[in-house]
């Protein structure tokens, strides 16, 4: 029952592009069970958080990259990209966050 869930649970991730496709210091957007997600390579690891701020709508491909950090385009709003913390306002609430890893050459996601 456990290996079960465990191929399951490996069965989850979406492969949403190719690894050469993201270099360093980059951001791409995908869509993941019908929400944007936004995936970005820093310090040699991947993140992916919410491709929308938590704020207002506005998409975070816009923002600002900055270190660990991403700032909104619209408001300016700062958030942690290995947590989807908030660490300036307006925005208060963290942004979701995704799983995500390389295999065989594609960027993988899930929920
Ligand atoms: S919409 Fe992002 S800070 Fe307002």
């Amino acid at each position: 029952m456990q290996m079960e869930q465990a191929q399951r649970r490996e069965e989850d991730y979406i492969a949403v592009g190719a690894s050469g496709d993201l270099k360093e210091e980059q951001m791409m957007v995908c869509v993941v069970k019908n929400q944007p997600v936004l995936i970005i390579r820093n310090h040699h690891n991947l993140y992916a958080i919410s491709g929308v701020c938590s704020h207002a709508y506005s998409e975070l491909i816009d923002g600002e990259l900055e270190g660990d950090k991403i700032y909104c385009s619209l408001h300016f709003a700062c958030f942690d990209i290995r947590t989807g913390m908030p660490l300036e306002g307006p925005a208060n609430k963290p942004l979701r966050t995704f799983e995500v890893k390389e295999d065989e050459g594609k960027i993988w996601v899930r929920e």
